[in-house]
């Protein structure tokens, strides 16, 4: 069998123009959807990352704000942005990137965002509406994953869906996500056990650890769902997932590429989680 590729690049452009035509409308009743983007210090991998982020809120009509402060920011003058961010009406979304200096409470930050502004879906409320299946913003990365496999029609009721990771903002939404959709949900994790025992039972993989080739061919069934969200780089530097690509493509029924895949689709989840706040303001929905 050769997989058929699930492409985050294709399925980000259909999403966004969805958003620039929402985005239109809310202006046409003179709302400008807003985002702010706070980045604290000079780390190179945020700066491209909120680069990315602000180009692709410009390309499809959200107004942005990029705030950048130095790593000497104190925690009580960036709770105090964040104050004002919430109370801008101007704004709908706020993002402080991570991960934030050390003298910095990351958690006391992203509980100062008002939950009704927390597009990153970070913010202990957000997991809680997650957790109750009650209105709220869910994390842009398996967001993003649940529109890839709502997007080639897997439906996922009845099946097993092993997640491999457990982090905050991956691995437990993503395991609740797939469990609101009826999945048998097992998430796996670095103290697991033989886990080919456990993915060649499953349906749907999904594999969020960041560790190159940690899923391989004989760790998968025929036919299986494989979606992969590790960004790791190999020995020439290239950009690679958690899966062995080449191998799994043989055996799985669908997988995503990395590049091409959960990437691009974890922006364009920010972007849609912006405009349905700027909505929700708006009381437009
Ligand atoms: N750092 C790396 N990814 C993210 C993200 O999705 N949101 C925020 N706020 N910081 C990040």
């Amino acid at each position: 069998m050769t997989a058929q590729l699930i492409d985050g690049n294709a399925l980000s452009r259909t999403l966004r123009a969805e958003v620039a035509t929402r985005a239109a409308a809310l202006e046409a009743r003179g709302v400008v959807p807003g985002l702010a983007v706070v980045l604290v210090g000079e780390n190179p991998a945020s700066q491209v990352y909120v680069r990315n982020k602000v180009k692709a809120c410009e390309d499809n009509g959200l107004h942005s704000v990029l705030e950048k402060y130095p790593a000497e920011l104190s925690e009580a003058e960036l709770l105090a942005r964040v104050d004002a961010l919430n109370k801008d009406p101007a704004i709908h979304g706020i993002l402080v990137q991570l991960p934030l200096p050390p003298h910095i409470d990351a958690h006391k930050v992203i509980e100062a965002i008002a939950p009704a502004k927390d597009v990153d879906g970070f913010h202990v409320a957000s997991a809680g509406a997650l957790m109750t299946g009650s209105p709220g913003f869910w994390p842009c990365t398996p967001y993003g994953c649940m529109k890839m496999l709502e997007s080639i029609g897997c439906e996922l009721r009845g099946k097993h869906a092993v997640v491999i990771g457990r982090s905050n903002i991956v691995g437990k939404p993503m395991a609740l996500m797939l469990l609101a959709k009826n999945a048998t949900v097992t998430i796996c994790h670095s103290a697991t056990p033989d886990l080919g025992a456990f993915t060649r039972q499953a349906d749907v993989v999904v594999a969020a650890v960041g560790k190159r080739n940690m899923l391989t061919a004989d760790m998968v069934k025929p036919g299986a769902v494989v979606i992969d969200v590790g960004m790791n780089r190999n020995e020439e530097g290239k950009l690679c997932g958690d899966v062995d690509f080449a191998g799994v493509c043989e055996v799985a029924g669908w997988i995503t590429p990395v590049p091409g895949g959960v990437g691009p689709m974890t922006i364009t989840m920010l972007l849609v989680n912006t405009i349905e706040a700027a909505e929700r303001a708006a009381g437009a929905t």
